[in-house]
């Protein structure tokens, strides 16, 4: 399965298993993340989830290029609301979600990430948002949760640029809490949600939804012009130009803007 589920006593563990693509989403995947995340809020056995990616060297590598390099501006709006429905069902499960990041996060593996209440780090974990140089901006609530967790300058800077941020960095910036060497990263958040899943589930998802209380508010608009400028992005050449060039392993060739 694309996703598979896991069960260790009141903790799921979800893992997104396409590692031929470095667990990149097609709708597919995107879809089941949101189906699993929807099944687990209504298990009250469950008490805390860890999100994780298959094998050694991806979290998620983001939206899959291949499948979305095709799509026109309608399609593009729904891939972007797909994306939010997925990311939104990680925010806004009642119970908490530990995002364990066992390498490349990038686009909306990084997203997912963002969408996650707590996120540990493996040493070889590596952030970004490359989505302006494939022709598009982030639209599965990069723009809105980047800024919110490590400030607006950091996150312009990593928005516009596509720099990769490095697990040390990323630790520095506050973009993950912890860094662990890659084998001891599971046993960490194991153990981190067991200290969670063994206090008052109540009291734990009252407070996990009054975190969100303290900036959901603006996020959810940001949210709704941020999945439709992603669609627009669909109707223009540079989207067609960058993720050809990636398909095609070259450098974008982007035009000006009139
Ligand atoms: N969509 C589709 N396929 C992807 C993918 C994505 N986002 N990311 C990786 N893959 C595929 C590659 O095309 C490759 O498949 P192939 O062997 O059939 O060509 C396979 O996964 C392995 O990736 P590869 O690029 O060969 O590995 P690498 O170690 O050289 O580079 C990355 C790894 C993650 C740096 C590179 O794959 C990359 O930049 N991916 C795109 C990330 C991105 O821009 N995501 C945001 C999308 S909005």
């Amino acid at each position: 399965m694309p996703i598979d589920l896991e069960r260790r006593g009141a903790i799921a563990i979800v893992t997104m298993n396409r590692p031929e693509a470095l667990n990149a989403f097609d709708h597919e995947q995107l879809r089941l993340i949101s189906e699993t995340f929807e099944e687990i809020a209504g298990d009250g056995s469950i008490r805390c989830v860890i999100l994780t990616g298959a094998g050694d060297r991806a979290f998620a590598a983001g939206a899959d290029i291949k499948e979305m390099k095709d799509l026109d501006g309608e399609g593009g709006l729904a891939f972007g609301r797909l994306g939010h429905r997925a990311t939104r069902s990680v925010e806004q499960l009642p119970q908490p979600v530990i995002a364990a990041v066992n390498g490349f996060a990038l686009g909306g593996g990084c997203e997912l990430a963002l969408a996650a209440d707590i996120r540990l780090a493996s040493e070889n974990a590596v952030f970004a948002q490359p989505e302006v140089s494939l022709g598009i901006p982030p639209g599965w609530g990069g723009s809105q949760r980047l800024p919110r967790l490590i400030g607006p300058g950091l996150a312009s800077e990593m928005i516009l640029s596509g720099r990769r941020v490095k697990a040390e960095e990323a630790l520095r910036i506050g973009l993950v809490n912890s860094v662990w060497p890659l084998a001891e990263l599971m046993p960490k958040a194991i153990q981190l949600a067991e200290t969670i899943a063994a206090n008052s589930p109540l009291a734990v998802r009252s407070a996990k939804q009054l975190i969100g209380l303290a900036f959901n508010g603006q996020t959810i608009d940001g949210l709704d012009t941020e999945a439709r400028a992603f669609g627009a992005a669909f109707t223009t050449g540079d989207q067609r130009e960058g993720m050809t060039a990636f398909v095609e392993k070259r450098t974008a060739n982007f035009a000006d803007p009139s």
